[in-house]
């Protein structure tokens, strides 16, 4: 048997009509706040990412998919977003439009060579969004409270925000040398990454998950008390904001960010639920000023966010959150000779171009196991297609809910089916988002399985 890739998932059956149904819920809330969907190529020619996400960031160094094209190019998976949209911005020359700043959103797979676990894969989906062109402290409030409102629109209750600021170039080298002359005469003490660290990139080192419960990290400078004037006054107009828009949040020096493309606001979101272990941090951002100029665009100031979907399903699971998707269909239309198939294979075709979810009988089953397949697929509405009743233009419908049957017209099935097809699988009741054949609550509802 060939099986899947280590740290890649199948998605199927009622996890996949979750994804969708997130996946509507991001798609519904981006345009409310008048985001574009983007989207950007699997692959990337690698310099974009060496350039982009930077040298000495561990995702570069290690966690690359890279090959080698049929046309001796180099190569690589996008391990992120971020870098895509950009060169994309450059390169359709979309800083010269007149509506800035630019929003944009994803939802896509990314690719990173890391040891799989729980909530860890190789092959991740984020959805994510970028700002770009914009350095106001309202957009650095924006994409968190955006975050914030997404989790919140899906009934995620345990989330945390960590924000912290890293400051603008002169405040991020000044801290970078604070960092360095603190940690250099403790280098024996340091993991063997974060030696590698010092030197290339040593603000990686506050975020080790080696080195971190060492005395030495407790007693490392923080970010905050480099910021210069401008940065510390940056970073408390986002703050305010923030306040504004009623968005809780953690001022946590720690959040240094693992991608080097990093200044001024930073910021994580964790899962604040117990038992979801150590891959808790279900969506990161920040502010990348630099980043379109360093790959070949005009210095325009940008800040992005991007969450991970696969945390994210198992956040929700974990709170056992029940999201509205549908299970059932409207309508299985049942058969037993050639002639009521011919007419099921006609009704189908038509209610289906009407509107209606609705199935038939593939398998030439007998009635009772047709009957069997409607239930299976929990459908609301069965019709039994007799010869005799067809003659007379009419059809037999049964509610399955309310086990009621009538006879219809054919000429007013449309108008009937529409009148009494509830529009979705939600629970009546106004404190209650179950699918109706799952919901358990307390209410007095006309639920399935009640
Ligand atoms: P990141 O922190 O590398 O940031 O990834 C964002 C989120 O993707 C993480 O917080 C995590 O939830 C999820 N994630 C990352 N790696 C994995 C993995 N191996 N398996 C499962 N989930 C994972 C970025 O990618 C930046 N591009 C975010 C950004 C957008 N910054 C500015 N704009």
């Amino acid at each position: 048997m060939i099986t899947k890739p280590k740290g890649t998932k199948d998605i199927y059956g009622i996890e996949a009509k979750k994804w969708q149904y997130v996946s509507k819920v991001i798609d519904e809330v981006m345009e409310k706040y008048n985001y574009n969907f983007i989207r950007v190529p699997v692959f990337e020619v690698s310099e974009l990412f060496h350039r982009g996400v930077g040298e000495t960031t561990d995702i570069v160094t290690k966690e690359t998919y890279d090959f080698i094209d049929r046309g001796g190019r180099n190569m690589t998976l996008r391990p992120e977003g971020t870098a895509g949209v950009v060169r994309s911005f450059i390169e359709n020359k979309m800083y010269g439009n007149n509506d800035k700043p630019a929003k944009f959103y994803y939802n896509m797979p990314m690719y990173r060579y890391e040891r799989p676990q729980a909530g860890r894969l190789r092959e991740l989906t984020q959805f994510g969004w970028e700002i770009i062109g914009s350095d106001d402290p309202l957009s650095d409030a924006e994409a968190i409270s955006l975050a914030v409102n997404i989790y919140k629109i899906l009934g995620l209750k345990g989330i945390k925000v960590n924000i912290n600021s890293l400051g603008d170039s002169e405040s991020r080298n000044n801290y970078r040398e604070a960092l360095v002359k603190h940690f250099k005469p403790h280098i024996d003490e340091l993991c063997e990454d974060c030696r590698e660290r010092l030197e290339k990139n040593p603000l990686r080192i506050i975020d080790c998950k080696v080195d971190i419960d060492k005395e030495i990290m407790k007693t490392a400078p923080k970010t905050i008390d480099y910021l210069n004037e401008e940065s510390k006054n940056r970073f408390e107009k986002v703050k305010e904001y923030l306040e504004v828009m009623g968005v809780e949040y953690i001022v946590d020096p720690s959040v240094v960010r693992g991608l080097d493309y990093y200044n001024h606001t930073v910021f994580e979101v964790e899962a604040d639920i117990k038992g979801f272990g150590a891959q808790n941090v279900i969506g990161g951002g920040g502010r990348y000023n630099n980043m379109i100029e360093t790959l070949g665009g005009p210095s325009v100031p940008a800040i992005g966010f991007a969450a991970g979907f696969d945390r994210l399903m198992i956040a929700l699971d974990m709170e056992d959150v029940k999201l509205p998707v549908k299970n059932s269909i409207d309508l299985f239309l049942l058969y037993v000779n050639e002639d009521e198939k011919k007419y099921a294979a006609y009704l189908s075709n038509e209610l289906r171009m009407n509107g209606f979810i609705v199935e038939t009988d593939y398998l030439n089953r007998s009635l009772k196991a047709q009957f069997k397949q409607a239930d299976r697929l929990n459908s609301k509405f069965t019709i039994v297609l007799n010869s005799d009743d067809l003659k007379n233009n009419e059809v037999k419908v049964k509610n399955n809910i309310t086990k009621e049957e009538e006879m219809i017209s054919l000429d007013a099935l449309i108008y009937y089916l529409d009148e009494n097809l509830i529009d979705d699988d939600v629970c009546e009741c106004d404190d209650c988002t179950s699918n109706i054949h799952e919901c358990n609550c307390d209410n007095n509802c006309s639920c399935n399985n009640k």
